[in-house]
């Protein structure tokens, strides 16, 4: 049996992140065998990578990490839907095994008992090895155009998802939002400004950073940047709807009373429990009761956003995309992509292929 390399941490041991070289996997009925191309990584792969995070395979004390994936198929069972050459990414989570009735239906993404498991994050070894496997049920086939930015499906996903729920939210009256604040150009900011842009919106997108390439990302979206606040950002526009997309907990706060009347504000940002913040429980209260606010809270993606997505990367302005990811790591250097990272970087991607 062949061995390939892959990235593992022990989950809840900070410091525990290694290259190793596991068993090549073997693909089991229905399954794909994939080639790695690339990988990103986002602050979920940093949580795992100082034990903050993360659940090992069930008998086992380490996982394979990776759940933002790129592949091409080397092996696919007939009748698949899949050919070797095919691009594909892989579904991050599975169902609860009970299941619940959310993942009964394919709605995995909101699971209601906690039991589902993720790819790379929650008992079942990711996509960060040189090759691995994948039901061909949650493999997504991508047009072969996104062989350099089809990277970037996983967090599209995730914001495809946000924004249906922002849609559904929003559809319980009257609808029809003329503007988008997000808050925060990380690579779900900016894949959220790109759809806000597609859907004819007025985009505002606030930072902190005030050089490096994000003000041109949003520039080129005809979106306007801000970097004085939130205050600042909605003075003259109270948008219909705000992303929230740092996790930063007075931000967060924030976020929810800067849209105007009926407005709804989607959480995206995972933050580190324990952070504090002060506010006036009162006006929040008072702003969200009288204006018929709402506040939802998205994570993680079903297989219907993961078409979505591979539909919107197919059909967006592909030299944006990849203005977003702004350093590409070999495998060999992956420490490179847990160190600090700078206001000039948007997505970090470790390349497998190379
Ligand atoms: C991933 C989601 C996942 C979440 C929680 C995020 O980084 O994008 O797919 O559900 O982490 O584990």
């Amino acid at each position: 049996m062949s061995a390939v390399r892959a990235l593992t941490v022990e989950p809840g041991r900070k410091g525990s992140l290694s290259l190793e070289e596991i068993d090549e996997p073997v693909p089991g009925e229905g399954e794909l065998l994939v080639d790695a191309i690339a990988l990103g990584v986002c602050g979920t792969d940093r949580e795992l990578a100082d034990g903050d995070y993360g659940w090992a395979p069930a008998g086992s004390d380490r996982l394979v990490i990776g759940h933002e994936s790129l592949g091409r198929v080397r092996e696919a069972p007939e009748g698949s839907g899949f050919a070797p050459g095919d691009l594909v990414v892989g579904v991050v989570r599975r169902p609860d095994p009970e299941p619940c009735g959310a993942c009964e239906r394919g709605l995995f993404d909101n699971c209601r008992n906690g039991d589902y498991t993720e790819r790379g994050i929650k008992e079942l070894d990711g996509f960060g090895s040189e090759a691995w496997t994948i039901e061909a049920d949650y493999a997504v086939k991508l047009d072969p155009a996104l062989a350099e930015i089809g990277v970037l499906m996983e967090p599209m996903s995730v914001i495809a998802k946000a924004w249906e729920q922002i849609d559904k939210v929003g559809g319980r009256s009257w609808f029809e939002p003329k503007s988008v604040l997000v808050t925060g150009a990380g690579p779900i900011g900016l894949l959220a400004a790109l759809v806000g842009a597609r859907r004819g919106l007025e985009v505002h997108v606030l930072d902190r950073n005030t050089e490096g390439p994000k003000p041109k990302l949003v520039e080129a979206l005809g979106g306007v940047y801000h970097t004085d606040g939130i205050a600042d950002a909605i003075a003259g526009t109270e948008p219909d709807i705000v992303i929230e997309a740092t996790g930063a907990v007075s931000l967060v706060l924030d976020s929810m009373t800067a849209t105007g009347p009926y407005g709804v504000t989607c959480l995206t940002g995972v933050t580190t429990a324990g952070r504090k913040a002060s506010v006036d429980a009162g006006s929040l209260n008072r702003e969200l009761v009288l204006e018929n606010d709402a506040v939802v809270g998205s994570v993680n993606a079903n297989l219907s956003h993961f078409t979505e997505a591979a539909a919107i990367l197919a059909d967006a302005d592909h030299d944006w995309l990849q203005g977003l990811i702004t350093r590409r790591i070999p495998l060999a250097d992956y420490t490179e992509t847990f160190g600090p990272t700078s206001g000039d970087d948007v997505k970090v991607v470790i390349d497998i292929a190379s």
